[in-house]
């Protein structure tokens, strides 16, 4: 190894990569537990992508007195996943979200209040009272902004527990020892260019999603899934990459995102004719289903010709009818944003809207103590565990109920600190690494570092956004997909001639870019694959050529490996059992809202 790659060692009970909502629960947790962590993070803390959050998170509180119970919120969600999700892991989650809401008001998270002092909540797709009799109230918010107020108090909160925070810093590779464990990870600082090795009786990866594979997406550009493509190249699987949530309201052109929340304060959407079409799709919750249900009806609506604008390519979203001063209390984010990006004053005209990519239901397959599994055996990975959406527990199982993703940070990055209290005493000493852990990713490094071919990472990428959406869309089919993968593999190869004209080690963002492209290339082979294998309809994967969900299999979730261009394919069955007896297992049914 050249000398300028001289290794800085470091060595932490717990070093937690990724800094947002999630990453920021567990390394509290952790500090807490008095155990030594360390967190890096490619971006400020408070500018990870959980900044974006809007709506509110998930807890069945019942602040507004629709008798809201969680086993409410479990039944909800096992429907909303289409019977993808676990049942014992979505168990653990909608009871836990009750105590993990109220320590985060205790924390300090300035919610929204109710007249009487208690956090407001209110309504948003697929979450219901007694199975489908009337809309919950359950997404605690605070205005539309609640990501962004959970993260800046969660990193208030490390700082008072003196967590360790390496900012700025890129995780390259996971170390993984003889035994398969995870002893740590090998990371780039931007800053002074230095390469780092972190040395952790437990990892864990907080990466977030890799929503920027897709050309329209809400997610930040930061969104690269790096967590993921590192669990790839330690020759471990991901788990049910095929299903990409596509959010209904995305602005028209610019895809950022118009919460739920503005349908749960009233909001409905509109076709060419000006009919209320969501009625026609979902007679009951109507604007207020399920967003892949949603997602689905918005691009029928446009598929046959009753879109809105010159070229009938998207639907309208209206507020104009609410009352200016809930608007201005409850939305003022979305007010701000559908002006800058839309030129729509909210309160006189319907907002242009689109589905836009959203969400990884898919990542890095763990148990509900958030460690992670390599197979279908559900054998758990030493040292190493995945949170938030970069993981996989499945709790969102095809399709994820909005709120439920903040919810999943919060409550899997707490359970993820009390599993590691429970299993790394504070400062075990730690086995040597060998002069060779970290080796392999400085050679990956270097490649790219040097490279000198002929296309830009950002011509590349930009082909790679295009197939996505275009052949792993809202509707798919085999003949789409397929023609997708053989343009990606491609797209893979052209790799192999990136051009790369910044040699240096500090800030050098071309560099980068490239390290980021590779990311999302490796993860999207994985999700064409898993998309082209998976032979029914079920949540956010519509096959127009196998239309209906296939009850005569088991449900599984599909374990995909990528090996170069070849990706290896298993399944592994969804859990339907529950984790105790306080809630029963729901049996599968038709899925209509
Ligand atoms: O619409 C929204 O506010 C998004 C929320 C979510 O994805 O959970």
């Amino acid at each position: 190894m050249a000398q300028e790659y001289k290794f800085v060692d470091h060595q932490y009970d717990v070093v937690v990569v990724g800094a947002g909502g999630a990453g920021l629960r567990a390394t509290l947790g952790m500090s807490a537990a008095n155990l030594k962590t360390a967190c890096i993070t490619k971006v400020f803390p408070t500018r990870s992508h959980t900044v974006a959050a809007q709506g509110g998170i998930g807890a069945a509180l019942n602040n507004m007195e629709d008798g809201d119970d969680w086993k409410y919120h479990f039944y909800d969600t096992v429907k909303g996943s289409d019977w993808l999700g676990d049942q014992d892991a979505i168990e653990y989650m909608c009871k836990n979200a009750i105590p993990a809401v109220i320590e985060l008001e205790h924390l300090g998270v300035p919610f929204s209040r109710t007249p009487e002092g208690k956090i407001y909540q209110r309504s948003f797709g697929g979450h219901t009272i007694r199975h489908g009799e009337s809309m919950a109230k359950r997404a605690c918010a605070a205005a539309d902004r609640t990501g962004h107020a959970i993260l800046h108090t969660l990193y208030q909160q490390c700082l008072k527990h003196q967590a360790q925070f390496f900012i700025e810093y890129f995780a390259l590779d996971l170390i993984m020892n003889e035994n398969g464990a995870c002893c740590g990870v090998v990371a780039w600082s931007l800053d002074d260019g230095k390469i780092h090795r972190f040395q952790a009786h437990q990892v864990i990866i907080a990466t977030g999603g890799y929503g920027r594979t897709f050309f329209s997406c809400t997610s930040a550009h930061t969104c690269t899934g790096d967590g993921n493509a590192m669990v790839l190249r330690a020759g471990l699987p991901l788990q049910d990459m095929e299903f990409i949530q596509f959010h209904p309201t995305g602005i028209y052109g610019a895809g950022c995102l118009i919460t739920e929340g503005a349908r749960g304060e009233g909001g409905y959407l509109t076709n060419s004719n000006g009919e209320k079409f969501m009625e026609r799709y979902a007679p009951h919750a109507k604007d207020l289903a399920s967003r892949d249900v949603t997602s689905r009806a918005v691009t029928l609506e446009i598929l046959e010709g009753r879109g809105v604008g010159e070229n009938k390519d998207h639907v309208y979203l209206h507020l104009e009818h609410l009352d200016p001063k809930i608007i201005h209390e409850r939305l003022p984010g979305i007010t701000e944003t559908a002006k800058i990006f839309a030129g729509v004053d909210v309160t006189q005209e319907p907002i242009p809207v689109l589905p836009t990519v959203h969400y990884n239901m898919g990542g890095i397959p763990t148990n509900h103590f958030a460690e992670v599994i390599s197979s279908s055996k559900e054998t758990v990975v030493p040292g190493l565990m995945a949170i938030g959406e970069a993981a996989c527990v499945s709790v969102h199982g095809a399709n994820r109920l909005g709120t439920n993703s903040l919810l999943d940070l919060i409550v899997f990055g707490r359970a993820a600190a009390h599993r590691t209290a429970e299993l790394v005493p504070p400062n075990t000493p730690h086995a040597p690494l060998k002069k060779s852990d970290g080796v392999q990713a400085i050679e990956r490094f270097d490649r790219l570092r040097h490279a000198q071919g002929k296309y830009k990472a950002s011509e590349i990428r930009l082909s790679m956004q295009r197939t996505m959406q275009t052949h792993c869309g809202v509707f798919r089919n085999k003949e789409h997909l397929s023609e997708g993968q053989r343009k990606l593999e491609d797209i893979l190869d052209s790799l192999k001639e990136i051009q790369i004209n910044d040699r240096s080690l500090i800030w050098n963002t071309d560099l980068m870019e490239a390290l980021e492209l590779e990311n999302l290339l490796q993860q999207s082979m994985v999700t064409i694959a898993s998309a082209l294998n998976r032979q029914e309809s079920r949540g956010a994967h519509a096959r127009e050529d196998y239309p209906n969900r296939n009850d005569k299999k088991k449900p599984n979730h599909t374990l995909s490996w990528l090996s170069g261009k070849k990706v290896k394919l298993d399944n592994r069955l969804v859990h339907l059992h529950t984790l105790t007896d306080d809630v029963k297992p729901i049996p599968l049914a038709q899925r209509v809202y």
